[in-house]
């Protein structure tokens, strides 16, 4: 069991790593709720809905909000259907929803979460990887509007996230390389040792070997609490988090999101990379080993896009201001650099990398 501190200015929360759902109803338990709406979707209900009703209902009245899943139904009117049945089962401000699921329900939950009653408490238990090692951490909540992704949103932070990694048993290994990417991310821009327990520990982490996959879980929430710790609301350094994302969005949108987001965002830090050799920040061979990092996890680091039309997509991104391209890049493995000054040039070489 590890348990990790979420501290920002306004709200500290704990995360839990286990590798059961045995100490569910102590963590709930403290955060008192009168009623608990579990919402969840068609994926994940089957699969741990009943359990989690079971072990929550001692606590306080529990109702269930089951919706179709899919990135196709995360907008607003999914939402609408939220709200009606947190009205149906009379919740009220100390009420309580539970996040049963990955991101796009974890997502969903907490903008929920932030506008029913002008916010009332949620809970994150997130069951996918790319959930667990990043988006139910760190309180960006939102739904995708009209085909721009998470464009309506807020920050709202969670009571608690509870993580049973026994969960990823289920997932196919796609949706755990997709995960994988956002932990090697971690590594690429602040813990160089991280990085490197990726490559020496990479088939046990393949294969979910437990005390491996527990510290690389681990290792991310610390990583993402040290960065959401010091910027909230991604002033300024949270937007480190978001290395091979200004191309990966790009490559996720105009791939009309038929790849993974984790896909996207290793294809997106392959450019990335380059980027950095391009300002000799790191060697060819640098370059090359660190793409081979992804590709052995079976990540994608390629895509057949044209490159134009990628350096076009990324200007549309929702986090480019004022027209102008900021490319977050590393200086040394480990060590993040954010250039505010890219030349279309390196950005288009970049990319041309990624595409050839
Ligand atoms: N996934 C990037 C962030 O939470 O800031």
């Amino acid at each position: 069991m590890d348990k990790i501190t979420v501290s920002t200015p306004n709200k500290s929360y704990p995360i839990y790593i286990e590798r059961d759902f045995d100490s569910l109803y102590e963590a709930v338990k403290v955060t008192a709720p009168s009623k608990i709406c579990i919402v969840s979707d068609t994926n994940v209900a089957p699969l741990y809905l009943e359990e989690i009703k079971k072990i929550l209902s001692p606590i306080a009245p529990v109702c269930t909000h089951v919706f179709p899943a899919g990135e196709s139904n995360k907008h607003i009117d999914t939402i609408k259907g939220f709200y009606e049945c947190f009205i149906e089962n009379k919740l009220d401000r100390k009420s309580a929803l539970v996040a049963l699921g990955g991101g796009v329900v974890g997502d969903m939950t907490g903008f929920a979460a932030a506008t029913y009653m002008r916010g009332i408490k949620f809970i994150q238990i997130p069951t996918t990887l790319l959930a667990q090692v990043d988006s139910s951490v760190g309180g960006k909540t939102g739904v995708d509007f009209n085909g721009n992704k998470n464009m309506v949103g807020a920050f709202y932070q969670p009571e608690l996230v509870y993580i049973n990694s026994a969960t990823l048993n289920t997932l196919e290994y796609r949706q755990v390389a997709a995960g994988l990417a956002e932990a090697i991310k971690y590594g690429f821009i602040i813990d160089k040792p991280f990085l490197d327990f990726f490559i020496t520990n990479r088939e046990k982490i393949m294969s979910l070997d437990s005390f491996s996959i527990d510290y690389v879980i681990a290792q991310s929430c610390r990583c993402k609490a040290f960065v959401v710790d010091q910027d909230e609301k991604e002033q300024g350094l949270r937007a480190i988090l978001n290395f091979g994302h200004t191309f990966g969005h790009a490559v996720e949108t105009l791939y009309d999101f038929t790849l993974l987001h984790g896909e996207c965002v290793a294809i997106g830090m392959v450019a990335a990379l380059y980027y950095a050799y391009k300002l000799k920040a790191i060697s060819k061979e640098a370059l090359e080993k660190y793409e081979r990092v992804l590709l052995d996890m079976k990540l994608p680091v390629r895509c057949d896009l044209s490159p134009e039309s990628i350096y076009e997509q990324m200007f549309l991104d929702k986090k480019t201001t004022s027209g102008k391209l900021k490319i977050i890049t590393i200086k040394a493995a480990g060590s993040y650099f954010i250039d505010t000054t890219a030349k279309e040039e390196d950005v288009l070489d970049a990319i041309r990398y990624i595409t050839s």
